[in-house]
């Protein structure tokens, strides 16, 4: 069980095949987890969790992976390494490379962690990025597969800016064959350049939908994310009304499967993108995808980290 790659950088990185491998070591450990049952293939490994942007499910969810693992962890902000300006991101990667065994990353600048992984001689992954959310996706993936089996032929419908976690939702739609929907104001839909790209690859089943009634017709997932990201604070009142009409709430989700499931990364904005009704509904599945990002970075560390124990 090895993937071809170092880093957990973007899905694209990876095959359908090896991002199955993920998910499915990901499904056999989550119960031996929880039972304290997962014996630890990765004893004394180090794993670095650097955060230039706040947490709650990254940080402590990836913390404690790498103990689940046998591990431990160190909590770096950039308040320490100054990544970019103290010292440039080829010397950081090189360095840490020298004393932990992984390194887990949150930041702004997507190419910054390319750099720092191709001068890490350790795994880099990719805990958030302004471009992408890699392991937020995988996560929701394996919390679809555990409520609606499966995620071949469904509909998932992400309601709200084109933003890192659409486009790795898009990235997923390159890899497993479901049809994602952008259901966005215009002139807040993925960058054309961006979806041109990842069309590329084979199974792509993409479209973007102005109208909320429109987009969310026949969705088995309603999937939301705050309208504002990290880092674009200055735009939240502008964005508060633009997308006024696109929160989710009985009436959208009334329009939607009769069995569609709510999902959201967390945190979510109350009030805003989703109604209090929604998010607390049976149809809700927000607290089972923060638990699967537990267990997805989990499988994603234990296949990077060489080790030469059974998985
Ligand atoms: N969904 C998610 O990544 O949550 P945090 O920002 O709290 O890590
Ligand atoms: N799009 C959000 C996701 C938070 C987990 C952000 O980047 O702030």
């Amino acid at each position: 069980m090895k993937l071809s790659k170092k880093d957990f950088l973007s899905i694209r990185d990876f095959s359908k095949e090896e991002l199955r491998t993920i998910l499915d070591l990901s499904r056999k450990q989550k119960p031996l987890a929880k039972a304290f049952k997962l014996e630890p293939s990765h004893p004394g490994r180090v794993l670095a969790c650097i955060f230039h942007k706040p947490s709650l499910r990254t940080r402590i969810s990836f913390e404690i992976s790498i103990r689940q693992l046998g591990g431990s962890s160190l909590y770096i902000t950039d308040k320490e390494i100054g990544i970019g300006n103290r010292e440039a991101p080829k010397d950081v990667g090189a360095v840490l490379s020298r004393y932990v065994d992984g390194i887990m990353i949150r930041t702004f600048d997507q190419e910054m962690i390319e750099t720092l992984a191709a001068n890490a001689t350790v795994p880099v992954i990719n805990g958030l990025t302004d471009l992408l959310h890699p392991c937020q996706v995988m996560g929701d993936i394996m919390t679809i597969e555990e409520h609606l089996e499966s995620i071949e032929g469904k509909k998932v419908v992400f309601v709200g800016d084109g933003n890192n976690v659409a486009r790795s939702w898009l990235n997923a739609a390159s890899r497993f064959p479901f049809k994602f929907v952008l259901n966005s104001p215009s002139g807040y839909q993925l960058e054309d350049s961006y979806v041109e790209e990842v069309k590329k690859d084979e199974n792509l089943d993409y479209e973007w939908i102005e109208d909320p009634a429109e987009a969310v017709r026949d969705a088995d997932v309603i999937y939301s994310d705050v309208w504002a990201s990290m880092g674009q604070e200055s735009e939240k009142e502008k964005r508060l009304k633009i997308f006024r009409p696109y929160q989710i709430n009985d009436k959208l989700m009334e329009l939607a499967g009769r069995d569609a499931i709510f999902m959201h990364c967390l945190p979510a904005h109350r009030g805003e993108e989703v109604s209090d009704s929604v998010i607390d509904s049976k149809r809700s599945v927000v607290y089972d995808e923060a638990e699967n990002r537990l267990h997805i970075q989990r499988a994603i560390i234990a296949l990077l980290m060489p080790t030469d124990r059974e998985l």
